[in-house]
């Protein structure tokens, strides 16, 4: 989605814009501007392109840009087409304020409608564009108290203005009459100051920022800052001075490599190994006193204990994440769970239960839909003064610093490393081994399996790392074989049951956000109730079948789909009934519990060598964002 820097200091404005534009490249983006103000001239230059970054940086290469400070913008169309005029900054009339935004102004319209009737002409399709018109009327009203042309000023006339948004924010102004300053604020949308040497440089993400310093300062929700050369200020939404000391960014936050991988998806999907490595070291603990593995989340489990049902918020790859966590939490730890859409639960949340766990998943502790959704679960609960209500609340993200972060303390950080690729394959990995570390706490405290069914599945999450080595070694080059094949096929079933129909779902996502193939995941009982009937020789049906208590009857729906003359290509272990495939991609055996972890990872390859055999932008697809901040 839209990613937002702003650079004040002593250094050239333009190169630290540019560089921090492309490092939030991978947020997903459409159209990028920059505008950069002359200090001497007192004069702010907009520079606006469609589509990629390389588009704005052959504009620029003709235009000098002197100037320390700037904002720059990579915009996510919500209002408005990919088109220069709707690209930011956004403007006042006169070319003297210059606004980035990400997020969304309910209210535009409303304002918009004020403003042109007192005469304000729009150059654009924006919400964005009414801020610097409601900022140049602002300051209009502020010269007749006589104050002087500086950044507290502009701080004062953006205050007055955001208190009139309605919907979520974060921006960055540049005032020509205040020309080292910059205002920032924010609302519901992530905004990160860092602190370099010589200059305060601001962004929606910290890969922005990390080239520059690994000391930041993340904005809290409903904070506005001024930054200049000299310093910061920052204000709560009561206009109190805040004061809090900088953090240092984590070594993986800092890292954005491709190593010698062709894109970014195929070496986050070779980072599993490290994933599990990582969350096996992180979260599992020996006692040793008696021998046995505990799971050791970073909070107190007590409260474990009165939890009587579970509700799990997510959206996307974090939805099916959390749909294989529900089978684990019911089947495996007798827990009752639900899992709800983030964007269905705020406007039909269901009724309020006591003893509740609330879990949000989300990789990049942003996604709008999964905050407000918690938001407003921690507000109705509050607001019950039965303490069986008390909100008991966990987060599962690999932004331990993100808005998730904030708001919910029980965190679960899934420690992957940042995922720069859209289509999330390690972060989904680590969200489903957080649901495993869960299963097994919530096992062992309510005792709903014996000590030796916990112990089995410990040893099997512990042997993960090599089997994972393995499967990328026997399935890239196999994969990317099949792909050859699969080059131009418009649409594929995906099939699945018990803990691996969100499996299913979530091959099928994969394959369709970034080789743009139709592609469906379905339980595969359902089939014969109305899926079926979109089978023929042309669509292949790719079939989950692990070894367990439905691996017949998966077996018997494989043959349903063969029957329609399907392609049939299996994801199971080389065993009596795999012979009804055409094309068998093996797994290794294992437990019906953990083998989600096992048959994504094939699923994962097939989807990236389909991509890139057609020549697709596998690391940002159309129209697809990495946070993605608006409802
Ligand atoms: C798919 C994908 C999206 C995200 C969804 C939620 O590969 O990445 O479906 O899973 O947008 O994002 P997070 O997990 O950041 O809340």
């Amino acid at each position: 989605m839209c990613g937002i820097v702003a650079v004040t200091g002593y250094k050239k404005a333009l190169p630290l814009l540019m560089n921090g534009l492309e490092k939030l490249e991978y947020r997903g983006y459409d159209s990028a501007g920059i505008a950069i103000v002359n200090s001497e001239t007192k004069n702010i230059t907009c520079n606006k392109a469609e589509g990629k970054l390389k588009n704005l940086i052959k504009n620029l290469n003709d235009k000098n840009m002197p100037g320390t400070v700037g904002i720059g913008h990579t915009r996510w169309a919500t209002h408005g087409k990919p088109e220069i005029k709707n690209a930011h900054p956004h403007t006042n009339s006169s070319g003297t304020i210059a606004v980035v935004q990400n997020g969304i102004i309910e209210n535009f319209q409303d304002l918009k409608n004020k403003l042109q009737k007192e005469g304000v002409i729009f150059n654009s399709d924006t919400d964005t564009e009414v801020i610097p018109h409601l900022i140049q009327r602002e300051l209009n009203t502020l010269s007749k108290l006589n104050l002087d042309k500086n950044g507290s000023t502009l701080l004062v006339a953006v205050r007055n203005v955001i208190s009139d948004l309605e919907g979520s924010y974060a921006l960055a102004v540049l005032w020509a009459d205040a020309p080292t300053s910059l205002v920032v604020a924010r609302r519901q949308a992530p905004l990160i100051i860092g602190l370099g040497e010589g200059e305060f440089i601001c962004a929606s993400d910290t890969p922005a920022i990390a080239n520059f310093t690994n000391i930041i300062l993340p904005m809290e929700d409903e904070e506005i800052a001024l930054l200049t050369p000299l310093g910061i200020e920052i204000y709560d939404s009561n206009n109190e001075r805040q004061y809090r000391s900088p953090v240092s960014l984590k070594v993986s936050e800092q890292i954005m490599d491709k190593m010698n991988f062709k894109h970014y998806m195929l070496k986050e999907i070779y980072d599993q190994p490290e994933t599990a490595k990582n969350w096996l070291k992180n979260y599992l603990i020996k006692d040793l006193e008696n021998g046995q593995y505990q799971i050791n989340y970073p909070f107190d489990t007590k409260f474990f204990e009165s939890i009587e049902r579970i509700e799990i918020i997510a959206c996307g790859t974090s939805k099916h994440a959390a749909m294989v966590g529900k089978f684990l939490l019911e089947q495996f730890s007798g827990i009752p769970t639900n899992v709800f859409y983030a964007s269905e639960f705020r406007y039909s949340p269901p009724p309020l239960l006591p003893n509740t766990l609330t879990i949000g998943v989300t990789q990049s502790g942003e996604t709008a839909d999964t905050i407000a959704a918690i938001d407003m679960e921690i507000k109705r609960r509050s607001s019950k003064e039965d303490k069986k209500f008390t909100p008991n609340l966990i987060a599962i993200t690999n932004r331990k610093e993100s808005s998730i972060g904030r708001q919910v303390l029980n965190i679960i950080d899934i420690c992957a490393g940042i995922e720069v690729g859209v289509a999330a394959t390690k972060t989904f990995f680590g969200q489903l081994l957080s649901f495993y570390g869960l299963a097994i706490k919530f096992a062992q405290i309510k005792g709903t399996q014996g000590s030796d069914e916990i112990d089995k599945l410990i040893t099997e999450l512990i042997k993960l790392p090599p089997l994972i080595e393995d499967l990328l070694e026997q399935h890239n080059e196999s994969s990317e074989k099949l792909a050859h094949d699969f080059f131009n096929i418009k649409d594929v079933i995906f099939l699945g049951r018990g803990i691996n129909y969100p499996i299913a779902l979530e091959g099928a996502l994969k394959l369709k956000e970034i080789s743009y193939i139709h592609a469906a995941g379905y339980p595969a009982g359902e089939m014969k109730h109305g899926p079926i009937a979109l089978l023929d020789k042309k669509v292949p049906v790719i079939s989950i079948a692990s070894p367990g208590q439905v691996f017949d009857k998966v077996i018997s729906n494989a043959q349903e789909a063969k029957a329609r003359d399907s392609f049939m290509i299996g994801i199971a272990p080389e065993c009596n009934g795999t012979e009804i495939f055409d094309y068998l991609m093996k797994i290794p055996s294992s437990t019906e519990w953990v083998s989600p972890l096992l048959n994504i990872v094939p699923l994962q390859l097939l989807s990236y060598h389909i991509a890139a055999h057609r020549g697709l932008d596998v690391d940002q697809p159309r129209n697809l964002a990495k946070s993605v901040t608006v409802e």
